[in-house]
């Protein structure tokens, strides 16, 4: 069988009196006025528990949009057992079925589910129209879709054979279980973590961040639509030290499709290792994590291309992105001219309700992160080497409101340069032309994490050079463009150093990280 070729979903603009808009406003309205009751699903059966949890929206923390159910060990263990027992079963079905579920999974994305996956992303991790579409719409079909593609390889990579010996790869499911943790940034991220290693064959768990439960429910809506059959993806919801207490002790465990935080990624590995002599076989461990992305600029950029990058790059989704724009090392001769274009545009940013089709920057996720980002503006705004160039108002009386903030420092090694927010904060280090070398140097050597860096320059030879000088800072490099927004099938993503194993989410790579390859040779002797 050939599969379909891939291509990238259109986006939709829900421009002012479009018919999408007007439908996606219609489901706004329809969440808005109800409350969901969210089960989680295991062995294909909704489980409830006397123990909920209410879901608000982050821009709007009076609205009670739902309660979903948290499960503890039992359930936990409930999962492994349902997805044990699908596991022979479905590693057994002819790949153009996994196919075939997967690919109507994502025309059940792209049509009849467009607007519940946006609408849910929008209110429940407060996305603008525009971020939604991207994300959980558009990036969640190109991820499904070219993931079906990048299947159909491998298991077409097959070695030559000779007269008389005839070989063969046969690309089996690992032997045990897969655990997807996901975050609440990325809808899609959300949907590609379980269904990649499921579509190779694996029976996934899949804990959702308590953040995006009320997005994760509807993706697992559109899986079992779709025809994944029962415990192939079990969706559970429990804090994540039960989790991992049951996942990670347990013989069967196979393998994490992870995205999250540095730290949390840390833990599960150093948990993982302590346990090895536990588990049948040596567990995958994939993850993307962290990121302090830079923007470099030479004095032969074009500054308004620069602020452009800035602006949207460290601000669009409030900066809650692992590629956002969070430090930048901008060239002095240039400074007056990138600064009046990007404060030029920093003016026009409006802030509110994602849900009114008009601001550009929404709610942070939740109160945590808000006080972490409140605290680091204040701290900014007393350090003598800091200075808040731009915003550093932050208001929770009707949501987590940030509002998009630049920190300017005399200081390279300044706290905001280093460490991850992950919020709408930008930190700017103005260095002297004559010094790309040593900024080079040391944007290098503070580069902890390497997930994705912008490089702004219109001299050919210098854009070598600095891609050259920083090829291990960064996984993903953006030339004179905004260090965000990897489309799948076109730069698959993921980075090194502390951002995560680079296993390229959304590509052959990562799709090779599910099969355990047995090779077999066959004489006509
Ligand atoms: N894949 C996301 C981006 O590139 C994280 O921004």
């Amino acid at each position: 069988f050939n599969v379909p070729t891939a291509q990238n979903e259109p986006i939709y603009s829900y421009a002012p009196g479009s018919p999408e808009r007007a439908s996606l406003q219609q489901q706004l309205d329809a969440y808005l006025s109800t409350t969901l009751d969210i089960p989680m699903v295991i062995g294909g059966e909704e489980v409830r528990t006397d123990h909920t949890i209410s879901i608000h929206p982050p821009h709007n923390i009076q609205h009670t949009l739902g309660h979903y159910h948290q499960g503890d060990e039992t359930d936990i263990y409930r999962a492994i057992d349902a997805a044990q027992g699908a596991h022979q079963k479905w590693a057994d079905l002819a790949w153009e079925h996994r196919a075939s579920i997967f690919l109507k999974a994502a025309d059940l994305i792209a049509g009849p589910y467009r607007d519940k996956i946006n609408a849910a992303t929008m209110l429940g991790q407060s996305k603008n129209a525009f971020q939604a579409e991207i994300d959980a719409a558009c990036e969640l079909v190109d991820f499904l879709r070219f993931n079906v593609n990048y299947m159909t390889q491998i298991y077409a990579d097959q070695p030559a054979s000779s007269p008389g010996v005839w070989n063969r790869v046969e690309y089996r499911p690992l032997e045990g279980f897969v655990f997807a943790l996901t975050p609440f940034n990325f809808t899609s991220i959300a949907g590609n973590l379980p269904s990649a290693p499921a579509m190779m064959g694996n029976v996934v768990i899949w804990k959702p961040s308590k953040t995006a439960v009320y997005s994760a429910h509807i993706i697992m809506e559109v899986f079992r639509e779709a025809g994944v059959p029962d415990g192939v993806i079990n969706l559970v919801f429990a804090s994540g030290p039960v989790a991992a207490r049951v996942i990670f002790d347990h013989p069967d465990f196979a393998g994490i499709h992870f995205t999250g935080s540095t730290a949390v990624f840390q833990d599960i590995w150093k948990t993982i290792g302590n346990n090895i002599l536990k588990y049948k076989t040596y567990p995958r461990i994939v993850g993307e994590t962290g990121g302090k992305d830079f923007v470099i600029a030479h004095k032969s950029c074009d500054a308004r291309a620069v602020a452009t990058a800035l602006t949207r790059g460290a601000f669009e989704y409030q900066g809650q992105k692992c590629s956002a724009a969070s430090r930048a090392y901008l060239p002095a001769s240039k400074w007056s001219e990138i600064k009046e274009h990007f404060l030029g545009q920093l003016k026009d940013l409006t802030m509110g309700d994602p849900c009114d089709f008009s601001h550009f920057v929404n709610a942070v996720i939740d109160e945590a992160s808000f006080d972490k980002l409140a605290g680091e503006i204040k701290a900014a705004q007393a350090a003598p080497e800091a200075e808040i160039l731009f915003g550093g108002r932050c208001d929770k009386t009707v949501g987590y409101f940030i509002e998009p903030t630049v920190i300017l420092t005399t200081d390279p090694l300044y706290r905001t340069m280093q460490e991850e927010l992950f919020g709408p904060v930008l930190t700017i280090y103005i260095y002297d032309d004559q010094k790309l070398d040593e900024t080079l140097d040391l944007l290098d050597k503070t580069s902890i994490y390497a997930l994705t860096g912008a490089v702004f320059a219109q001299d050919r030879y210098v854009i070598e050079k600095i891609t050259r000088r920083l090829a291990n800072a960064a996984g993903n490099f953006y030339i004179n463009d905004k260090p965000t927004g990897a489309v799948v099938g076109q730069q698959p993503f993921g980075g090194a150093r502390g951002s995560g194993t680079n296993d390229k989410a959304g590509s052959y790579l990562n799709m090779l990280r599910w099969v355990s390859p047995a090779p077999s040779k066959k004489t006509s002797t």
